[in-house]
């Protein structure tokens, strides 16, 4: 029987990988420039729609970004992939401008004490912050993207009013913004909220840029983006590996994993663009990088048809099976 609810006929999926930037800021190691550079390089002949290669925030928060600059200097630009970066406040939006970013992927958290505790601003500070960096994208004519973080819960708050979230995407996009990112921070995100909020949404504002950017921290990041496609979203944050987190939000673990979105995306006849196999073989090098094994279940158990082979003591029991005859 086919299942009509989630069969996709092809529909175009873009997938935006934030590895480099979500996936590495959490880690204690500090993956060497080159190493960066070449993580992106690999992405970027994957098919993806957007990398988010680095992000231009202070050195001493997030120390495992301090070569953003070097790393956006660095990096091969493959057509039709958009290379983002993550911009706290001014100075960073001076520094993503300078190295010619596709992008500038604004940040803020939808509550108070995840804002103060990830960026040391109040929110209004932030919105004043990211309004004159608004300012400056579009004077240099890159588009400006915001995500807001905590969207769908706050590890420190609880639940947050749809009414307040959509509240900040409602000034972000007056100010201009191309796009905006609901961001589920630390995985408290369930299929029916993100239904919820993504139809008004997209009631709303059918015109403007929506992405979602889930952390399977509960195990629900991939019915989280099925809901979101019911929906009517089409633009997906997920980190290679399944690596990420925020290191100024308690609890925080692993991105959604872009291989296993892709596969799962892929087998269910959506068109997400990406070369699986060329992604797994950028994602089986990661252990090298970050030191330990990433949590990715594709690299662990193969794509679904990575068949194995029968035990070597299968012969035997099967030719054995059929000799004895009927067994009633
Ligand atoms: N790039 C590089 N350096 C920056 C910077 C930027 N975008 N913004 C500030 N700095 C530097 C300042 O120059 C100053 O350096 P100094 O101590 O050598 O003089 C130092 O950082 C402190 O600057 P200040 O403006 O007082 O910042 P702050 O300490 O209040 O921190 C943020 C505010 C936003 C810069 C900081 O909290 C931050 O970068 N947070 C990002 C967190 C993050 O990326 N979380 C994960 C993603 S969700
Ligand atoms: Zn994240």
């Amino acid at each position: 029987m086919k299942n009509t609810v989630w069969h996709g006929a092809r529909r175009r999926i873009r997938m935006q990988d934030v590895g480099p930037r979500d996936g590495l800021q959490i880690e204690p190691v500090f993956v060497p420039t080159a190493d960066k550079i070449a993580l992106v390089n690999a992405l970027s002949r994957t098919g993806l729609a957007k990398i988010e290669v680095t992000a231009f925030v202070s050195p001493k928060a997030i120390p495992a970004m301090r070569d953003a600059d070097e790393v956006m200097r660095g990096i091969e630009r493959a057509p039709g992939v958009e290379y983002a970066v993550l911009v706290p406040n001014v100075r960073g939006a001076e520094r993503a401008i300078d190295v010619q970013a596709d992008e500038l992927n604004l940040v803020m958290s939808a509550t108070e004490t995840h804002n103060l505790a990830n960026l040391r601003m109040t929110r209004d500070q932030s919105f004043a912050a990211l309004t004159a960096v608004t300012t400056l994208g579009h004077d240099a004519r890159i588009p400006v993207n915001i995500s807001l973080s905590c969207t769908f819960g706050c590890p420190m708050e609880g639940d947050v009013p749809m009414a307040v979230v959509l509240d900040w995407c409602a000034r972000f996009a007056d100010l201009g913004a191309r796009g905006i990112t609901l961001a589920d921070t630390t995985g408290m995100a369930h299929p029916a909220q993100v239904s919820a909020i993504a139809h008004a949404f997209r009631t709303r504002w059918p015109d403007l840029q929506l992405t979602m950017h889930f952390h399977d921290t509960r195990g629900l990041a991939v019915a989280n983006v099925l809901a979101s496609i019911d929906a009517g979203v089409d633009r997906f944050d997920a980190s290679l590996g399944g690596l990420g987190g925020c290191p100024y939000a308690p609890g925080a673990s692993g991105n959604a994993c872009t291989e296993t979105l892709v596969h799962a995306l892929e087998l269910m006849d959506y068109d997400t663009g990406v070369d699986l196999a060329a992604l797994l073989a950028a994602s089986r090098r990661l252990p090298a990088l970050v030191g330990h094994e990433t949590p990715s279940p594709i690299v662990k158990a193969g794509r679904r048809l990575d068949l194995h082979p029968v035990p070597e003591w299968f012969d035997e029991v099967a030719a054995r099976a059929r000799d004895r005859g009927p067994r009633i």
